[in-house]
């Protein structure tokens, strides 16, 4: 255990993760590369909020310029302020016109549930089996993917999120779609008859946590459907799958052809500068603020509305939700194809600059082919090994987790391609091996 870890663990407590077996000690960052205290570089392949790239100058020079002329908390008239909202306004259908900021991914979810649930005068919630939206109480009271966690509220149900390249694989898209609405339709009918109604359906736009999941079309839409009939609002969380992410379009929500009733967002909206969101239409923001006098003292103050403008020229100038579009065609084709040298890696799942692996312990396509959450660890710390980060997720934690900022440029995204390869073999020698040597 290294100094800086003893003390962290002294006084912070041991139990906020830490990444690898040897956690990494970064000093600086730069585009898509950072610098360990040994001077040691390391490509991103992970952190999406650096969405832009590590210390963007434009994003620095916005939040420095701002700092250095004012900044105040929101009870003042801003243009900074009112200039972002009307850009980030722009990027949205026209039914979703209005914003309140807020300074994370948490308090957007958080305020999104008041909203729902107080439109609605219900507080059930449906939420995905297995998920992760946020930290507050309200939050927590719904959190279904971390290892440990408290226990759901009554007033939540779990719907399983179908996968048609994971649990269901081979199975026909019909058939698990028509499984899927039937399950939300028997949710719905348990939140009504214990009396909890229905106030909101919160789902993430990419379902990352649950691993990428590819859901059959008409399964986002059936269950915004289904949710609207028994009264409730559909909550788009856009914290992983905004901004660009997918490289189809900027929210995820229009992937699955659905305009959510509120849009939440975070991490990678200033750049990492602390900023939150939650986008809706007029008419639920008048019926929810004459009741509730939202402050939020630091949401929307100038330098955050800086950092975000900014942000926001970036993407464009840029033209970096084409280039995750390009980019990310790139990396899946190279997935597929590493696929075929070592079949027990499953098929490249997610959108854009946002894919994954699964990793199993056979075959992929043998039947009786079981995701191995050690194997997939191995790949993580042997891409460490080899300077490129990246990460886990999904129900076994057995999806390899890429995601990096949408900055990289093709020569990166060739070194992530080569170490992944390597790293793949290297780990398929040691498949031999007893597995505890995983
Ligand atoms: C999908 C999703 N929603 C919400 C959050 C919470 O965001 P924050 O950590 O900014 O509060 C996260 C964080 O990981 C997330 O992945």
């Amino acid at each position: 255990m290294t100094d800086l870890m003893t003390r962290r663990f002294d006084t912070l407590g041991p139990y906020s993760p830490l990444f690898y077996d040897r956690p990494i000690e970064f000093v600086r960052a730069e585009g898509v590369w950072l610098t360990d205290v040994n001077g040691d570089r390391y490509l991103d392949g992970y952190n999406n909020v650096p969405h832009v790239g590590h210390a963007h100058p434009r994003v620095v020079a916005a939040i420095a310029e701002q700092a250095a002329t004012l900044n105040i908390h929101t009870r003042y008239l801003n243009d900074r302020v009112v200039d972002y909202a009307e850009r980030l306004l722009a990027t949205f259908d026209d039914a979703i016109d209005r914003i309140v900021f807020t300074n994370s991914g948490s308090e957007s979810n958080d305020l999104a549930f008041r909203i729902a649930t107080q439109h609605s005068g219900a507080p059930g919630i449906l939420i995905s089996d297995f998920s992760y939206h946020g930290h507050t109480q309200a939050l927590a009271r719904v959190t279904t993917g971390l290892r440990a966690h408290e226990g759901l509220g009554g007033h939540v149900r779990t719907l399983r999120v179908p996968d048609l390249d994971g649990q269901d694989r081979g199975l026909p898209a019909d058939a698990v779609l028509a499984a899927a609405l039937r399950e939300a339709d028997e949710a719905i009918a348990a939140l009504q008859a214990d009396g909890h109604g229905v106030a909101a359906v919160l789902f993430d736009s990419l379902f990352s946590t649950e691993g990428l999941n590819r859901v059959p079309s008409g399964f986002v839409s059936g269950l915004a459907d289904r949710v609207r009939r028994a009264g409730g609002l559909v909550i788009a969380d856009e914290v992983q799958s905004g901004f660009g992410r997918t490289g189809r379009s900027f929210w995820g929500h229009g992937n699955h052809g659905i305009v959510p009733d509120l849009v939440t967002m975070g991490k990678p909206m200033g750049n990492g500068h602390p900023l939150g969101g939650v986008a809706l239409p007029a008419a639920l923001l008048d019926e929810f603020g004459p009741r509730n006098m939202y402050f939020n003292t630091f949401g929307g103050n100038p330098v955050s509305a800086a950092a975000g403008l900014a942000v926001l020229d970036v993407l464009r100038d840029e033209r970096l939700v084409e280039r995750a579009h390009a980019n990310g065609r790139v990396i899946r084709d190279a997935l597929a194809a590493l696929g075929s040298e070592h079949p027990w890696i499953g098929v490249p799942k997610g959108d854009g600059l946002f894919f994954g692996v699964e990793v199993y312990d056979r075959p992929a396509a043998a039947a009786d082919a079981l995701p191995d959450p050690a194997r997939t660890k191995a790949v993580v710390e042997a891409m460490r090994d080899r300077h490129v980060l990246i990460s886990r997720i999904g129900r076994h934690d057995s999806v390899l987790k890429m995601r990096p900022p949408l900055a990289i440029e093709p020569p990166d995204v060739h070194l992530l391609l080569a170490a992944f390869s390597d790293a793949l073999t290297e780990v398929e020698g040691r498949a031999n091996a007893p597995i505890s040597a995983f």
